[in-house]
């Protein structure tokens, strides 16, 4: 089977690690959505790669590595990634294919972002306008970049409108348009040789484990089923790894990955949240800054109201829980089983962010392990503490945890 492996929280669960992983097995690793967004960090020996829009297989010498039509690229970060990487590692990485139906991020949708996307605490990467000009049937694909011709009438055609916007409706600096012509069709040049129809790259893939579909953000940033309006402008479910690929949907696998503990980056509601010390003890010994952004992620309780929607939602089969050894500092530990809502118990995660915001979370709570972790290598290394914990999540989810990961290096991951 082919594996899909999809974030069930708010992004940044740890699925870079976990594809760089199962990646040693397939042959091609495909990004399906988002874009320079998402911030996947891989740690090999002591050297710490941070991608933002390469596939996290990019690694592996003798790999392809597809990024699909469902994404949307920002041509500077591609080279900028690309050249960064071949300086660390040489040639010596993975084949790398674009969709030549991928949307292009132009200046003016970053502009935008930055101008409009603080009520969300977007990334400010230009990702919500760009899909928007795609779902409005006026965006600029890759084809159309590598196409001199075309791309300079399409920008000659564009470029007017989001200028008048720009200067009109912002008061900001119109974009001027030779030096965007300059420097896209110097980048276009430059990226060409990564262009395919990739369906037809992944047409040719086998049945069985061969493709990994690396998704970014997570389930509750999906724009049908996260907490809308505070989402990302893509679907980040399962379903998307098909439409934003081109890849039949038969013969996949989808492997859920959900930190130990919630967290989430940007605005919105988030029940468990911890405005305390113990959410900062998590922050501290999490790491958890944004890898894209640097700010602070907001740390929380693992919720398992939200665990067993996301599951659902992506049809997942097996779930890898990550940073279990990040619990280690705390004495006990409590788990959200559902929420109230004046007085009612709730077990379906609510629609509309205002209910939300009114869920009074149910813990459960259990004893803490005190104990480094980082070097259990099976399940039974682990204490019998962190075991249970391990054990209440399969319970209530009715998902078998597959992997667990207690450390940032790619060897620090149990199989079971
Ligand atoms: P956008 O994707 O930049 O439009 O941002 C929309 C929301 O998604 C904001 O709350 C971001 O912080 C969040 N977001 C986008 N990408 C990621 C990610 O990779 N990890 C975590 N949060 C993300």
């Amino acid at each position: 089977m082919h594996k899909a492996i999809v974030g069930l929280q708010w992004g940044d669960e740890g699925k870079g690690k976990l594809v760089d992983v199962l990646a040693q097995k397939a042959v091609y690793i495909v990004r399906f959505q988002g874009g320079n967004n998402a911030g996947h960090t891989v740690v090999v020996g002591d050297e710490i790669f941070k991608f933002h829009l390469l596939p996290s297989g990019i690694l592996y010498a003798g790999k392809v590595c597809v990024i699909g039509n469902g994404v949307v690229i920002n041509p500077t970060v591609f080279c900028d990634e690309l050249e960064d990487l071949e300086r660390r590692v040489g040639k010596d990485h993975a084949q790398l294919f674009i969709s030549d139906k991928a949307h292009i991020i132009m200046p003016w949708h970053e502009a935008l972002d930055k101008l409009t996307g603080k009520s969300i605490g977007t990334t400010g990467r230009g990702i919500g306008p760009a899909y928007e000009d795609k779902i409005g049937r006026r965006g600029i694909r890759v084809a159309e970049l590598v196409n001199e011709q075309v791309f300079r009438q399409r920008v000659s055609e564009e470029l007017p409108k989001r200028n008048w916007h720009l200067i009109n409706e912002f008061g900001a600096q119109p974009i001027d348009e030779q030096e965007l012509l300059d420097k896209y069709l110097f980048l276009a040049e430059k990226l060409k040789s990564h262009v395919a129809q990739t369906e037809y790259v992944l047409g040719q893939a086998s049945p069985g484990y061969q493709i990994i579909f690396e998704g970014a953000q997570g389930t509750l940033l999906d724009n049908d089923f996260g907490t809308y309006p505070f989402v990302t402008s893509s679907n980040t479910t399962f379903g998307n790894s098909i439409t934003g690929s081109g890849v039949r949907a038969r013969d996949v696998e989808v492997i859920g990955v959900a930190k130990a503990y919630n967290t989430r980056v940007g605005n919105g509601p988030m029940p468990t949240e911890l405005n305390d010390e113990t959410g900062e003890l998590l922050r501290k010994e999490g790491n958890e800054f944004g890898t894209t952004t640097g700010r602070p992620r907001r740390c929380g309780w693992l919720d398992l109201v939200i665990l067993k929607y996301t599951t659902m939602i992506n049809g997942v089969d097996s779930l890898a829980i990550t940073k279990l050894d990040v619990l280690s500092c705390l004495d006990e530990l409590l788990i959200c089983t559902d929420y109230r809502i004046d007085n009612i118990v709730i077990s379906k995660f609510p629609t509309t962010v205002q209910e939300l915001e009114r869920c009074i979370p149910i813990y459960k709570k259990l004893p803490g392990w005190k104990q480094d972790i980082k070097n259990a290598q099976i399940f039974q290394d682990l204490p019998a503490n962190a075991r249970n914990y391990i054990h209440m999540i399969e319970s209530i989810t009715d998902r078998s945890v597959d992997y667990i990961s207690v450390g940032e290096k790619r060897d620090q991951l149990i199989g079971r």
